[in-house]
């Protein structure tokens, strides 16, 4: 990690969706009492699963849209718990499409805004999940661009998505920022060209991977420090 402090010369913050601005865990949240010990153990299960199979279905050259891969790896964090409940499961995934917001989301994203950023999305959900999470999270009004990797048919981190922000937004890599608090995407973002700030929210250890996130920091508001 660089020492910088701050950074001239952007013109477009481009944020990851979930995990980054939406909370992902919020949706097993709300159902914590059906679920009782086995929440934690679904909520941990069902995330790495479906990342797994973005990467996997990359590799395999083998795409499904991020719904899929998102009930593929419910499925999966189910059988693995012994559950087996159709309702809970559309009740799962109706709530994936309501994720709440991290608390500073909506601020960081208002100051960045008044000061004439263009901020987009940059995600592996699909234009309809994305959609729903910016509308039902109250951050639609904030966000000028939500880019989906549909648009190219390859998850994170192909560089052909990161390609994506550049081509939609008509700006530079060098002049855009991207942010996400998953440290493989960060890394991904940087080994791209982009300058990346890693929202280290839950004091993860660094990836040796290649890239190298230019900033890491704790929440999204410490974004608008960054920026001259
Ligand atoms: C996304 C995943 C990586 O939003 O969280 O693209």
């Amino acid at each position: 990690m660089s020492q910088k402090n701050q950074i001239d010369g952007i013109k477009a913050c481009v944020f990851d969706a979930y995990g980054t601005l939406f909370d992902v865990h919020s949706a097993v949240g709300k159902y914590r009492e059906q679920l009782g010990d086995s929440a934690d153990k679904v909520s941990m299960l069902w995330r790495t699963k479906q990342l797994e199979y973005t990467w996997l279905r990359s590799l395999m050259q083998d795409h499904a849209d991020f719904w899929q891969v998102t009930q593929d790896a419910l499925d999966f964090a189910f059988d693995a718990t012994q559950i087996s409940d159709p309702d809970l499961r559309e009740g799962l995934m109706n709530a994936y499409l309501n994720l709440e917001a991290y608390p500073e989301v909506s601020d960081a994203l208002f100051l960045l805004k008044t000061r004439g950023y263009k901020l987009a999305i940059l995600s592996n959900g699909t234009p309809d999940m994305l959609d729903s999470a910016v509308t039902n999270s109250g951050i639609a009004d904030l966000i000028d661009m939500n880019l989906s990797v549909e648009d190219i048919g390859i998850f994170k981190p192909d560089p052909k998505v990161y390609q994506l922000a550049v081509d939609k937004l008509g700006v530079q890599a060098h002049e855009i920022i991207f942010q996400s608090s998953n440290a493989w995407d960060a890394y991904g973002a940087s080994a791209f060209g982009f300058n990346v700030a890693w929202i280290n929210r839950f004091g993860q250890s660094k990836e040796r991977l290649p890239g190298n996130p230019d900033f890491e920091i704790k929440t999204l508001i410490e974004l608008t420090k960054i920026l001259n």
